[in-house]
């Protein structure tokens, strides 16, 4: 309903109260039909940005509107244009489904606005922060020495991971010289298995200024995870002809199946070659929490960083990634700085509150805000019961792909949540297979069925599903399965069965 704008709402900075009560009112009412709609909004709205331009296009607003004139375009502009990430049928990317109580979250954050770069802006959001982020490293198994910080996601985790790592191993003075120190050894070089590594490193190094070519590709065995051996011959083999590797990279769920590496034989590796251990968990560190999967995780605590998202499984809104430390004092060994802006204390034990000298940040938004609520509204209980869910799901629909004839099966049965899948229906030439899977999956979002994406495993185009929503049922699995393998078998020619 409009409401019409009162002098202080078009003049001034702040509303009256009523009236920023009355427009509250009218966001959580938008929100509240938005999330009790989920299953029923499609996932995929079938529009690209390019179609949706005209839509906003116009000149700088030189006079401000009544908030009401702006809210309308929630309805009719924005919703009905957007990807629904909290649809139980979004299976793109590693895109986790947002929960209620972290919008909530979110507005309090805001609300309060606090600048958690330095504790004297941000008394009880600084503790927070250092509280959630050992909760954090609790949960995954990381000893009490560690630390971290909430950082934008799992790209700038593993960038602040990597930096860590150059810190620690540089026999040089890096901090002085960085890469243009002339007693700088050559070739820097970094490790990861070859079919899982993520594109993020190739921004680290990028962002590092190490260049793509010091990443390293070790061979993975048969079911993705990285060949130990072939890491140790390939550390030794690289030494003698010069390069200075410097930093391994493990799996703690990789991205397009779900990998989980040998995090004890990796940490063998990395002591006995003087290397820094940095495990990938942006998508399922925290798996650690679930003792059927423990076996897996062993070895975590002997990492000396750790990436993890929670805005992925956990459903934490955007943004949400971060970056623990094994030895807490590495953050501050490695992005500390000072200015007499910043009035530093004297007092080693406030330190521990400021992040700018902890971080890749000066400013930093209130990340764990949305965390520390989430983990106390849901607890560990809850996240385990979700995670079980996703999990069940993912080996719901292995179990579907294993028993129909049009499909096969490319990854072992998954640990995690993230599968990976091929239509491959009888009579169609191989040669035919990939621009198959690429349109059916084009289709399915076309039709509106879900969003669904395409990957390569090992060179042929896939499906791809990161099944991260809690509120994705068994149902939804088969219906979009289902869905899919009709759309197939059209696509190929092939008719009903
Ligand atoms: C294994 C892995 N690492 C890193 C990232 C990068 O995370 P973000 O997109 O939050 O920067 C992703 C994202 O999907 C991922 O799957």
């Amino acid at each position: 309903m409009p409401v019409a704008p009162t002098v202080a709402s078009t003049l001034g900075v702040d509303m009256p109260a009523e009236e920023f009560r009355r427009h509250g009112i009218a966001v959580i009412d938008r929100l509240v039909a938005h999330y009790a709609s989920l299953h029923d909004q499609p996932a995929y709205p079938a529009v690209s940005p390019i179609d949706l331009v005209p839509l906003f296009d116009g000149p700088v607003p030189e006079h401000g509107e009544p908030l009401d004139a702006i809210l309308a375009d929630w309805e009719w502009k924005i919703l009905p244009n957007s990807s629904i990430q909290g649809s139980p049928r979004f299976f793109g990317w590693v895109n986790g489904g947002g929960t209620q109580v972290g919008t909530l979250a979110e507005a309090l954050a805001t609300g309060l606005n606090p600048n958690p770069g330095g504790w004297r802006a941000a008394q009880a959001a600084t503790v927070i922060e250092n509280q959630t982020i050992r909760w954090l490293a609790e949960l995954m198994g990381l000893d009490a020495t560690a630390g971290g910080l909430f950082v934008s996601g799992g790209t700038m985790a593993n960038t602040a991971a990597l930096q860590m790592a150059l810190r620690a191993t540089a026999t040089w003075d890096i901090v002085a010289d960085g890469l243009q120190a002339s007693d700088r050894p050559s070739r820097l070089t970094v490790y990861m298995a070859d079919h899982e590594a993520h594109v993020s490193f190739k921004k680290a190094l990028d962002l590092l200024g190490l260049g793509r070519n010091a990443l390293r590709l070790v061979p993975s065995h048969d079911d993705f995870t990285i060949d130990t051996a072939a890491l140790e011959a390939m550390l030794v083999a690289d030494r003698a002809a010069g390069m200075t590797p410097f930093c391994v990279v493990g799996h703690a769920g990789s991205i397009n199946v779900g990998a989980i590496d040998d995090f004890a034989a990796l940490a063998d590796i990395t002591e006995r070659h003087g290397l820094w251990l940095h495990l990938d968990g942006a998508c399922g560190a925290l798996g650690a929490i679930l003792p059927e999967l423990g076996g897996r995780y062993a070895g975590i605590e002997r990492a000396d960083s750790v990436s993890f998202d929670g805005h992925k499984w956990m459903g934490i809104p955007y943004e949400c990634g971060c970056v623990l430390a094994r030895d807490a004092s590495r953050l501050k060994r490695t992005f500390g700085v000072t200015a007499s802006y910043l009035h530093e204390q004297p007092d080693d034990a406030l330190e521990a509150f400021d992040f700018y000298d902890r971080g890749p940040q000066m400013s930093r938004g209130w990340r764990a805000m949305k965390v520390w609520m989430s983990l106390r509204y849901y607890g560990a209980e809850g996240y385990r019961r979700f995670f079980r869910r996703t999990i069940d799901n993912a080996r719901y629909l292995h179990e579907l792909v294993a028993g129909h004839p049009d499909w096969e099966v490319v990854q072992p049965e998954p640990s995690l949540y993230i599968y990976s899948f091929r239509f491959r229906p009888a009579g169609v030439a191989e040669a035919d297979l990939d621009d198959l899977n690429a349109r059916l999956a084009d289709e399915v979002k076309a039709r509106r069925v879900a969003l669904v994406m395409t990957t390569r495993i090992r060179g042929r185009v896939t499906q791809r599903f990161s099944i991260a929503n809690h509120r994705t049922t068994r149902d939804d699995i088969r219906e979009v399965f289902e869905a899919m393998t009709r759309i197939g078998r059209e696509l190929a020619g092939q008719g009903a069965d």
